[in-house]
């Protein structure tokens, strides 16, 4: 059983994640020594510390080659469908996503290599759909990235009605489609019910996708008065076209006793010691093919590609950390992503200190009061 079961009558208030622990750097663009290792040691470390303290789900990032810069910014990173695998088969309740770029993973392959995760981890696998938007990285696959999101979501769609047919039909069939032409194929083991879907856009195409396919839109949150419209405008959009689509975002946590100790951290490595160079790199390409970031909000926010990748700033005190948790819901996103600069030393500090304001203020539910609902 999913965490991210969003009907289920215990479902979170507000569900939590982490993002990208499977890559080098996290969601930070900084040359601090303590920056994230995306080793396996330090992923399973970090899935227990989560899966004891009720976190929702993890969420990697698919990434090829890196952003380059000094420390080469997401250049290590641990391939997401087999990194799943192994957190499942050694957790208990967290919900782990495989992230998969549609055009360098057969639709075949990956119904099947999800149905098999669906068995090691009784349900607790979730796919996160990608659509293409980075060229360099298709290049060194020897693939050609589509210019018009059109056709990039038009693949997508074909290549997720397969992985769906896949998973629902019992008995073989053809598929004489545009993109792909398949005989005789089934989908055997089938997943125990449809894993949650994620799509991560920011263009019109990426959320009509989204309205049509996922569970949830992954869109960043930079003005909260501006994606409170956007929110409720897409899930109007989803209702009229018989769907239900919640939205989540991503944060970057620097939670510390005083705000002075909190902002004298974030100067201190999404600053001084940023990797210009990676988040120049980053910006540009986000630029060049991706309308995920809006562009007129994308030239303003240099410093926070830096912390966090774009992520919304949860910078201060535990209570100043949670009344910004507390904004985002309140802006209407049913969940959010947490990232930090080493994830396994800041996360227990979160855990103790912000999860308890949350409880008492009823966006989050207390693990043990979920296990005695559920
Ligand atoms: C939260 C989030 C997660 C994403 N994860 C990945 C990823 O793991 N790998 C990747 O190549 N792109 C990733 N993307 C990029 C999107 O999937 C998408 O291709 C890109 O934002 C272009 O979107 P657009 O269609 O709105 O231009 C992510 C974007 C966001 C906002």
């Amino acid at each position: 059983m999913s965490m991210l079961d969003k009907t289920a009558p215990h479902a979170q208030p507000f569900f939590l994640g982490t993002f990208a622990s499977n890559c080098s750097g996290g969601m930070t663009v900084t040359k601090v020594p303590e920056r994230w290792a995306s080793s396996w040691d330090n992923n399973l470390r970090l899935a227990h510390l989560l899966d004891e303290a009720g976190i929702d789900f993890m969420l990697p990032i698919a990434r090829w080659i890196g952003y380059g810069g000094e420390t080469n910014f997401h250049g290590n990173v641990l391939e997401t469908i087999t990194w799943a695998a192994g957190l499942l088969a050694l957790t208990r309740n967290i919900t782990v996503f495989a992230t998969t770029h549609t055009a360098a993973n057969h639709p075949v392959v990956v119904a099947k290599q999800l149905a098999t995760i669906d068995q090691i981890s009784r349900g607790r696998i979730g796919l996160n759909i990608v659509a293409g938007w980075n060229k360099p990285e298709y290049e060194a696959l020897g693939l050609t990235l589509p210019d018009d999101h059109v056709t990039r979501y038009g693949y997508a769609q074909e290549w997720f009605d397969i992985v769906q047919a896949l998973w629902e039909r019992t008995e073989a069939f053809v598929w004489d489609g545009t993109w792909f032409k398949l005989k005789n194929v089934l989908g055997d083991p089938r997943p125990s019910s449809r894993p949650p879907i994620l799509n991560a856009a920011g263009s019109e195409e990426g959320r009509k996708f989204a309205v049509r396919n996922a569970d949830f839109l992954f869109t960043p949150a930079i003005d909260l008065a501006r994606s409170k419209d956007e929110i409720i405008a897409l899930k109007e959009q989803a209702r009229a076209a018989g769907s239900d689509v919640d939205v989540l975002t991503f944060a970057h946590v620097v939670c510390r006793p005083t705000e002075k100790e909190a902002t004298d951290y974030l100067e201190h490595f999404g600053r001084a010691n940023a990797d210009w160079a990676a988040v120049d790199n980053l910006v540009r390409l986000q630029f060049a093919h991706a309308q995920s970031f809006p562009h007129d909000l994308l030239a303003l926010i240099r410093d926070r590609m830096a912390a966090g990748h774009g992520g919304f700033p949860l910078t201060g005190t535990p209570e100043q950390v949670a009344d910004g948790i507390t904004a985002l819901h309140a802006a209407g996103f049913r969940g959010s992503t947490l990232s930090f600069v080493d994830y396994v030393e800041e996360f227990p500090y979160f855990r103790d200190t912000v999860l308890p304001i949350l409880e008492e203020r009823g966006i989050r539910i207390a693990p043990a009061a979920m296990r005695s609902a559920a």
